[in-house]
């Protein structure tokens, strides 16, 4: 067998290669398709859009400072009217849906400012639609942010052990949709994963004609580390145990498909698998068992990871934050739930 000589033009050093692999009359060669940028544009299946995203804002009472969360560097704890400017930046950079989340002025073990008619969520929320009427208010509903105790409902006590009362949050959760219907938001975002949340709201938004206000279900939401951040932007970590009995085991992905359905059946309107990265198969998963629009949420965690390493060099954060947003709409997120939201749209050449 003869073998040719050619130079490495990387060493100049000589190596010795089979005549055959040198010129192999290939049939595929799929690196046509990526010779040039304009190729690899025609080509592209997965392409993000501003109008694909959801940016979180979280609103606290006017008595409280304007302050950066330290773990999640450009997100802010912000007054009513620093949200509606922040509404108003985002709108202007192409973002069409904020989801917000409020801090309220008291808390209590039943979470009542969450349906205090002046509270931050429903003040940002009206402030919002009077300044930009085409902007989609969604409001987080939960009672984590607003309980003394931190847990996402009513905590009862069953022979010595706390637990959190499936029936009894429903109640409280159906009164601060409503409130927060009421001030004008599109979409309520139940988080709680209680279970027959949905359908209990449904049904108090319909009685009151309410018929048009969406509802865009945490359907799969698992007990998750990447929440660390947000609890702090949220101040909502729970005060004694974990959140284990009511979001789901990472571990689980039958359930994560049997929690979607029963929320698609309670007439939920979007449903969402959260967190999103480390879930990207049940992303997938829920495009193609459901019709619905599928939202992901990446998450506080998943943020300050890549603001971290980009922040000591160690990743390039522009383009990890597009890889990741690529990936979760390509494993079948219509919606992404993102705090890189307006960095995405600043950037962005449609
Ligand atoms: C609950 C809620 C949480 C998040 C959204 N809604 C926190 C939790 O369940 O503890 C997490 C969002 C994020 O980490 O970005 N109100």
């Amino acid at each position: 067998m003869t073998s040719k000589t050619i130079l490495d033009p990387m060493n100049s050093a000589t190596i010795d290669i089979e005549p055959a692999v040198g010129r192999a009359s290939l049939t595929h060669r799929p690196r046509r398709l990526r010779r040039s940028e304009g190729i690899r544009a025609m080509v592209r299946e997965t392409i993000v859009r501003p109008d694909d995203l959801i940016y979180p804002l979280f609103a606290v009472p006017d008595n409280r400072p304007k302050v950066e969360i330290g773990a999640m560097p450009g997100v802010w704890q912000l007054r009513a009217r620093e949200v509606v400017e922040e509404a108003k930046r985002a709108a202007d950079k192409g973002i069409r849906a904020i989801l917000l989340f409020g801090i309220p002025e008291y808390k209590d073990a039943i979470g009542s400012s969450s349906w205090d008619p002046s509270g931050p969520v429903q003040a940002a929320t009206e402030g919002i639609k009077k300044a930009l009427p085409g902007m989609t208010v969604m409001t987080d509903v939960c009672m984590c942010e607003y309980t003394d105790h931190g847990h996402c409902g009513v905590i009862v006590d069953r022979k010595g052990t706390k637990d959190v009362d499936n029936d009894q949050t429903l109640a409280l959760l159906v009164k601060q949709s409503l409130s927060f219907a009421n001030a004008g938001a599109d979409f309520v975002a139940p988080s709680d994963m209680m279970d027959g949340r949905i359908g209990a709201i449904r049904r108090a938004l319909d009685d009151r004609g309410m018929t048009d206000i969406g509802i865009m279900a945490y359907s799969a939401k698992f007990a998750s580390g990447f929440y660390g951040p947000f609890r702090e932007a949220a101040e909502s970590a729970p005060q004694f145990g974990d959140r284990r009995t009511y979001q789901m085991d990472p571990a689980n992905a039958r359930e994560a498909l049997r929690e979607m359905q029963l929320d698609a059946e309670e007439g939920a309107d979007m449903i969402m698998v959260k967190p999103a990265l480390s879930y990207l198969d049940l992303i997938r998963v829920a495009r193609e068992n459901f019709n619905l629009p599928i939202a992901a949420y990446n998450v506080s965690g998943e943020y300050s990871m890549v603001k971290a390493a980009a922040k000591l060099g160690w990743i390039d954060g522009p383009r990890v934050m597009n890889e990741i947003l690529t990936s979760i709409k390509r494993a079948g997120a219509d919606l992404i739930i993102t705090y890189h939201a307006v960095e995405f749209a600043e950037t962005y050449k449609g």
